[in-house]
């Protein structure tokens, strides 16, 4: 959550902070600021609201050859003008933009900020202060950054101006994650590659506790002892195109669209010369050694995760624990004799879901992660990982790496299976390509689901999603879309667990979608569904082929049972997107949210 971004070079800086920071705008976008340094100082420009709104308020005459800038979801004091980063110190010399949070801000404001009148509520103004404090007992600014550094606890990924000195950047981050990126005549620096696409695909990673010294020719990484630290940089592997909407009105609509290609990629990524599926055969072991596995998500993932535990215990016979991460750790459930974590993150950045993973880590126990980032934190804090080769998903509604964490799920399962000398009677590589076929299918119906959203949702304000096995899983993550973009109050259930309270809330014309894919509760769903419409709910009802009957409002093409989670869940997100557009919601940016969610 939040963004930043840093450029020092020999242009001006602002045009190329402002392009960064749109490509951050999925990070968090309630108000955004950049700050520039030229010989006659730091030049400070926010705004409430979106880059859009920064880039109108940019003065054009001021030109800096060095800058930084920020994108902000709020954590201390709402969003506003005199919140937005940058913030400055008192006496103005110091200027600094920060994502994460500070948790021991209290008590530094207390021992620190007695006699300063701050400007903002933020925990990051203290920062900033604190350095400025520092230097003005004699340290110079790079010994006041680190002794502020070592004072602070919490997440951080920080880049600070001087106005002193106008050839450096000062960065550094523990926990909240930050690339620099490489340039000829320029360095710059960004919270994500895609940021800094525009000018550099040569990033150099940074680890926690390591300070950068960014100059234009030169950067200079080093730990908290000012012990120098040399890594080579990596190419980012990304496609500009990967990051633009293209002729797409939305990003989401687009990453809908997009997972066809995502499946039929992944088994190919996971394929063998021979077309054999294949997992590094080390996880594969610590798999069939661990006693029970532990997927520990959030959100979507988590949803994901659901169903990963089918395919892992129907395919591979091996016990599945789900746990919403956020929880995990003040609940921890008594623990198998050998237990495996999987953590499922599409940004590989969750603070929820790293705070369990470093604490597993400190009890001895072995993860893998399953993400889409490489390189992201939960990656490299993980014994192992597998990718999901989604491309950038940029829309904070989750879509296509939801169906590729189930793909990567179902082919690990498929994997783990054979090792264990289990024979399957299903060929998973052709199945995922028929689950391919059949989301082409249901992306070129999109005028159908339009008008179905248009009759179910256009007018409601709360929506009810039921299903039995599976089909629940999928449920819940169909009222996650629809709630996080349309604002509408949606609800997965059993399908047998509404007449035990929830039933009292169907009144006349309660939309309550029903999914019916699994032959084995077919005719229980559909007892659930006639429960509701007996209490005057308006039932939508989507149902796979084979099983479909005259009542049903959307029929599915028929994949393998197990897959289907991977096809029913595309209605869903469709029918979310155009509910939101028909609302005049910002799809890919619904309020209060943000894409990377990297506060606990
Ligand atoms: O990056 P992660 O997969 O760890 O993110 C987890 C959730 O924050 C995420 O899935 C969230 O629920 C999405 N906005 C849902 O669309």
């Amino acid at each position: 959550m939040c963004g930043i971004v840093g450029y020092i070079g020999t242009n001006d800086s602002k045009e190329i902070l402002l392009k960064g920071l749109e490509k951050l705008e999925y990070r968090g976008y309630d108000s955004a600021g950049i700050a520039v340094v030229n010989e006659n100082g730091v030049h400070v420009f926010k705004e409430k609201g979106r880059i859009a709104d920064l880039r109108e308020s940019v003065v054009a005459g001021v030109n800096a050859n060095a800058g930084i800038g920020h994108t902000r979801w709020a954590t201390h004091g709402p969003p506003s003008k005199r919140n937005a980063h940058p913030h400055q110190s008192a006496s103005t010399r110091y200027t600094i933009v920060h994502n994460g949070v500070i948790e021991n801000f209290d008590s530094l404001k207390r021992e620190f900020m007695g006699n300063v009148d701050l400007q903002s509520d933020t925990d990051t103004e203290v920062i900033v202060q604190m350095i400025n404090l520092f230097a003005n007992e004699g340290l110079s600014t790079l010994e006041a950054f680190r002794k502020t550094l070592g004072l602070l606890k919490g997440s951080y990924a920080l880049a600070l101006l001087d106005n002193e000195d106008n050839e450096t950047i000062y960065v550094a981050k523990n926990k909240s994650p930050l690339l620099v990126g490489l340039g000829d005549t320029f360095n710059v620096v960004a919270s994500d590659a895609m940021a800094m696409l525009q000018v550099t695909d040569q990033f150099v990673e940074l680890m926690d506790k390591e300070i950068v010294l960014v100059k234009k020719d030169e950067v200079t990484i080093q730990n908290l002892k000012g012990e120098i630290i040399s890594r080579a940089p990596f190419k980012a592997e990304l496609d500009a195109s990967d990051i633009e909407k293209g002729t797409y009105p939305h990003y989401m609509l687009k990453e809908i669209d997009e997972q066809p290609l995502v499946i039929r990629k992944i088994v190919q990524k996971y394929q063998d010369e021979t077309g054999k599926l294949t997992i590094d055969g080390d996880i594969v072991n610590a798999i069939n050694q661990a006693g029970r596995i532990y997927i520990i998500a959030a959100g979507t993932s988590y949803h994901a995760g659901l169903v990963g535990k089918q395919l892992i215990e129907k395919v591979a016979k091996v016990p599945v624990e789900v746990h919403i991460s956020s929880e995990f750790g003040y609940n921890m459930p008594l623990l198998s004799e050998k237990p495996l974590f999987i953590f499922i993150s599409q940004s590989g950045e969750t603070a929820d879901s790293r705070a369990v993973l470093v604490e597993i880590k400190e009890m001895g126990y072995q993860a893998l992660t399953i993400t889409n980032v490489q390189g992201s934190t939960l990656s490299r804090e993980a014994d192992y990982t597998l990718l999901l080769h989604a491309g950038p998903e940029i829309a904070v509604a989750s879509t296509k790496a939801y169906t590729a964490q189930i793909a990567v799920l179902a082919i690990l399962a498929e994997v783990t299976a054979k090792s264990r000398g289990i024979n399957l009677d299903f060929d998973l590589v052709k199945e995922l390509g028929l689950v391919a076929t059949a989301i082409e299918t249901l992306c070129d119906s999109k005028e159908i689901i339009e008008q179905i959203s248009r009759e179910f949702l256009s007018v409601t304000r709360n929506c009810f999603f039921i299903g039995r096995a599976v089909d629940y899983y999928v449920g819940l993550e169909g009222a996650l879309k629809l709630k996080e973009i349309s604002y509408i109050q949606a609800e997965g259930f059993a399908g047998g667990e509404l007449k035990h309270g929830t039933i009292a809330l169907i009144e006349e014309g309660t939309p309550v979608i029903a999914l019916a894919t699994q032959e084995s509760v077919n005719l229980s769903i559909r007892g659930n569904v006639k429960e509701v419409v007996a209490r005057g709910a308006n039932p939508c009802i989507i149902s796979m082929k084979g099983l479909e009957s005259d009542e049903d409002s959307f029929v599915i093409p028929e994949v393998h049972g197990l897959l289907t989670p991977l096809i029913s869940v595309i209605p869903l997100q469709l029918l979310a997107y155009y509910a939101a557009l028909h609302r005049d919601c910002d799809v890919d940016k619904p309020r209060n949210l943000a894409k990377s969610v990297t506060v606990e």
